[in-house]
């Protein structure tokens, strides 16, 4: 047994404003029929004006801190209750401002002192890029528990008449508690497989707003503030790479697809999650599903995934787990664990 990070604590935080299908196709070209058949999505969540990302990520781990805090309690875990948060990861690419990170702020909020607190922006695999950038902090010994957030507000920088990014982007934070432990217990990181291809920036994008557009002087073209998706390749490049990392992954970890019990892919549209289950040679009852009710919520996308599958018992401790993310980037990368004995808080 070696030195590893292990997952202690899950929570997940949605704004309170949904908005139906239907809504959505009262204010553009489009139908509940359509986005129901070409993505799965049925609802999604969008933040109040003035609310921010920064505002979910507290909410997402106040409530993952307080599921740790069960979890200890229950096993009796005195220097586990009591142990302090030493380190924050954000994932997210809808900061509350462009500088500084958003993470320092969060930190301070849920009043965890002066913790190191850093941004991790890889959009739509920033969760797992996270989870490894604190998994390996801890096991290089820098941190002992850390708080792991991904969240974001993609509603914020919709463009407002793009019927394909509306109908499938919603807001939301997920978190999770990495603490110091070993190798062999469930909920420790046992690998992952990271990537990317700048080859395919264009393809997910913002374009203005960042040092190359404001180096030039001039004010941004009309919609370039608004992100830009070209879907087609995105949902071929996301089968190719999520089948492709999580097969790297198991590879490494020794585990054959029919040993999984549950992949956890980021929720992006149910026919990508159908057709990276096919790549994989999955049956349907492996996947897990929630984009049905909460739309693609990018870095929050796999840890409120996690949290509804666990609340609802579909996913249960002991159970072989990969997780699987494909974003902006492009950037895609895998996590595997044994899954805790941990209760998820998704409400306060
Ligand atoms: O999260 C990061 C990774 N992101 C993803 O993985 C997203 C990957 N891409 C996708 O999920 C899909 O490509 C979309 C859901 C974005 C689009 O679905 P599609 O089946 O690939 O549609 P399409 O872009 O090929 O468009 C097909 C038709 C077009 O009409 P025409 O040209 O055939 O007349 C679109 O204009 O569907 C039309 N369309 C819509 N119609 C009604 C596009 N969006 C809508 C809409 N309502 N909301």
């Amino acid at each position: 047994m070696s030195r590893a990070a292990v997952v202690c604590g899950l929570g997940g935080a949605l704004p309170a404003t949904a908005v139906t299908n239907e809504e959505l196709a009262a204010q553009l070209d489009t139908s509940d029929q359509w986005i129901r058949t070409r993505t799965g999505i049925g609802l999604r969540y969008v933040v109040a004006p003035g609310e921010s990302t920064s505002d979910l990520a507290v909410a997402a781990g106040e409530r993952a801190l307080e599921s740790a805090r069960r979890k200890a309690d229950s096993d009796s875990d005195a220097a586990g209750t009591e142990a302090e948060v030493d380190l924050v990861v954000l994932a997210t690419s809808t900061p509350d401002r462009p500088c500084p990170g958003t993470a320092p702020g969060v930190a301070h909020r849920l009043g965890l002192g002066t913790v190191p607190a850093f941004d991790v922006a890889a959009v739509c695999t920033g969760f797992v890029y996270a989870l490894a950038t604190a998994a390996s902090m801890i096991t290089a010994g820098v941190a002992e528990r850390a708080l792991v957030i991904g969240a974001d507000t993609f509603s914020t920088i919709l463009d407002p008449v793009d019927r394909t990014t509306r109908a499938i982007f919603g807001d939301g934070a997920g978190a999770v508690v990495l603490r110091a432990g070993e190798s062999g217990e469930p909920g420790a990181l046992l690998g992952f497989d990271l990537g990317s291809d700048g080859g395919g920036a264009d393809l997910i994008t913002v374009r203005a707003g960042g040092s190359r557009q404001r180096s030039t002087g001039e004010p941004p073209a009309e919609g370039d503030q608004f992100f830009a998706m070209e879907g087609r390749p995105v949902f071929t490049q996301a089968v190719i790479n999520m089948s492709e990392s999580s097969q790297r992954l198991l590879d490494r970890v020794g585990w054959t697809p029919g040993d999984l019990d549950k992949v956890v892919a980021h929720q992006a549209n149910v026919r990508i999650l159908h057709a990276v289950g096919e790549q994989l040679g999955l049956e349907d009852k492996q996947i897990v599903v929630n984009l049905d009710r909460v739309g693609n919520t990018v870095a929050a996308s796999i840890p409120l995934a996690l949290s509804d599958a666990a609340a609802e018992g579909d996913l249960v401790p002991g159970h072989r787990v990969v997780l699987t993310g494909f974003g902006g980037g492009l950037t895609w990368g895998s996590a595997a664990l044994v899954w805790p004995d941990i209760e998820p808080v998704t409400r306060s």
